[in-house]
């Protein structure tokens, strides 16, 4: 893999046509990363903000870097959490475009995390057929994977982000100031994707965050521009694989990498557990699977367990395997009739796998279970 941009620069989303992700902090990073995009020629900006992040100023700062660059920049606030990306909200959203007098100028600024990120792209995407369209993360888990690569969208009653485009903002700035904001268990669950890029690639500042008895610690000297490199790093290994395979057709789902169980994990517990704790579950899980099919390797079984030890913030939920493997099954529905399970036999090399015996899975949720305890 390349080695990231130096330090000042932004990185390289290199899709058609290639977009800049901004990182860094400080009083006029925010105003001057936005003065400085190269955008087309806008008749006005929409933040779209939920109430929560309003509460914290973000996103009136981020309406006051679009003023100070000489463009009108009015606010949509929507409720905070996953309900908002419904139908209703994605159609009321256009409404309240229109009556702002928006067009085929408008701009579309997110200002907040996962949830708001893809309801505001998937708006970008369908207004007016499409619109500009700029993202301005403000939770870690967000800037490291959300924000980047172009997936919008909402959800049905059937399921989460059964609708959606992509649809690639023209530019992504990510102050790391914002997290200062960020309560504790949201920023756990970043760090886990943060971790889970750490491990695609095999980032040497992974063993970092491993205190010296193995258990995961955010590291006290990862603050400053030291935060920021990791920032950088861990964007920049979506950033690639966004590149080389932006509308998924194969090396993108490695990025689901612990997501398997995660998402059945999400389904069984009616999307109570948060989606951090669910991928450090499976994080776990996947080594274990890949343990099971193939004796003999993934010694980075006992930092997941660490990671999860560290990162979760619920317990693992004591179902049945059949209960398990129905919810996994609606993986296998979206993705042509087969279980695509990403493995990693070895830090840096991640690979899909569609024939893995169901007497594998079984064993790695009793392993799970076992390393775990379950609610029961
Ligand atoms: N969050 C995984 C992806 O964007 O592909």
């Amino acid at each position: 893999m390349p080695t990231p941009e130096p330090a000042t620069s932004p990185l390289l989303v290199n899709v058609t046509p290639p977009y800049p992700v901004h990182v860094g902090q400080g009083d006029s990073f925010l105003a001057n990363a936005i003065a400085g995009l190269a955008l087309p020629p806008l008749s006005q900006v929409v933040v779209v903000a939920d109430t929560q992040v309003a509460e914290h100023g973000h996103a009136d700062r981020v309406a006051a870097a679009w003023r100070a660059r000489g463009l009108p920049c009015n606010t949509l606030l929507v409720p905070a959490g996953e309900d908002s990306k419904s139908v209703p909200m994605w159609a009321g959203l256009h409404e309240r475009l229109l009556r702002l007098g928006a067009d085929r100028s408008t701009l579309v600024c997110a200002v907040g995390g996962g949830v708001v990120g893809d309801l505001a792209g998937f708006v970008a995407a369908t207004f007016m057929r499409g619109v500009p369209f700029v993202t301005v993360p403000t939770t870690l888990l967000a800037m490291v994977d959300a924000a980047v690569g172009g997936k919008t969208g909402i959800d049905l009653e059937a399921g989460k982000n059964l609708v959606g485009a992509f649809w690639q903002p023209l530019a992504v700035v990510a102050d790391a100031g914002m997290l200062a904001t960020l309560p504790q268990p949201h920023f756990r669950e970043g760090t886990v994707e943060l971790y889970k890029h750490a491990l695609l690639a095999n980032l040497p500042w992974r063993s970092e965050m491993h205190t010296r008895d193995g258990a995961v610690a955010w590291p006290a000297a990862w603050v400053g521009e030291r935060q920021l490199t990791v920032l950088r790093d861990a964007i920049h290994v979506k950033a690639s694989i966004v590149a080389r395979d932006p509308l998924e057709a194969g090396e993108r789902a490695h990025l689901n990498l612990g997501h398997t169980l995660a998402h059945a994990l999400e389904t069984i517990t009616q999307h109570r557990m948060r989606h951090g704790t669910a991928v450090a579950y499976g994080l776990v899980y996947a080594a274990m699977v890949g343990a099971g099919n193939r004796p003999g390797t993934h010694a980075w079984l006992p930092d997941v367990v660490a990671l999860a030890r560290w990162a979760a913030d619920a317990p693992l939920p004591h179902a049945s395997f059949e209960a398990l493997w129905t919810a996994m099954q609606r993986d296998k529905k979206r993705r042509g009739g087969r279980l695509s399970f990403v493995l990693l036999n070895e830090p840096g090399a991640p690979d899909t796998d569609t024939g893995i015996p169901e007497r594998v899975f079984r064993g790695a949720w009793d392993a799970l279970l076992a390393e775990f305890g379950g609610d029961a």
